[in-house]
């Protein structure tokens, strides 16, 4: 089961995914880390695990490296570029995407400063499959923490980051296992026991 990965920056996600295939909790691989920023800290990541790196911007050049890679996954990691209907449509059912925030709340950016903004008193993240509308395609799960009363932006941001180290390889893993798709523009779970 390859999974490719899509990045932008630090990839801490990336790391958690890349941890997960090797203690044998996801049972796959990482078969590439594709970046649209040649800075990204993640590239790092990815060299250091012996896993193929490329740099790649647009839809067309990442689309046509997911053509020949065949990855039955692809998986958006602070991926910052938005992708468009082709592309989404390309890839239906075997792209999906974490976000900072309990979707369908804050999509789009500045999740954290938002909620606290609001005043919320929960905050969390959320793995989706993509569709071309922006954050918007179905969940298929999601992890909550609480906010408390001194928390800024990074504190919050950090615990948030905390949990989506713990939903992502986990949504990834029910994927590999076939345990999740997505049918008919809808999330189907296996619910037969373990
Ligand atoms: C994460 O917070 C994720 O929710 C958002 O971008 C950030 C990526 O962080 N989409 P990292 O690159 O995985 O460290």
């Amino acid at each position: 089961y390859g999974i490719a990965v899509l990045i932008s920056g630090n990839g801490s996600n990336l790391q958690a995914i890349i941890d997960a295939t090797h203690n044998g909790s996801i049972q796959g691989q990482v078969s590439a880390v594709i970046s649209n920023k040649k800075e990204a800290f993640g590239l790092e990541r990815a060299r250091k695990a012996g896993i193929a790196q490329a740099v790649l911007s647009g839809d067309d050049a990442i689309a046509a490296y997911l053509q020949d890679l065949a990855p039955q996954l692809i998986v958006l990691a602070g991926y910052m570029r938005v992708l468009g209907a082709a592309f989404t449509h390309q890839f239906a059912g075997r792209l999906i995407n974490i976000h900072p925030s309990l979707l369908p709340a804050y999509r789009g950016l500045n999740t954290h400063a938002r909620a606290l903004a609001a005043g919320d008193t929960t905050h969390g993240c959320s793995v989706h499959f993509v569709t071309p509308e922006l954050d918007a395609g179905p969940v298929i799960a999601q992890s909550t923490v609480p906010i408390q009363p001194h928390d800024t932006s990074e504190s919050l941001q950090s615990r948030v980051q905390a949990a989506e180290h713990r939903l992502y390889p986990q949504v990834v893993a029910w994927l590999a296992a076939g345990r999740v798709e997505l049918k008919e523009d809808q999330v189907w779970f296996d619910q037969s026991p373990l």
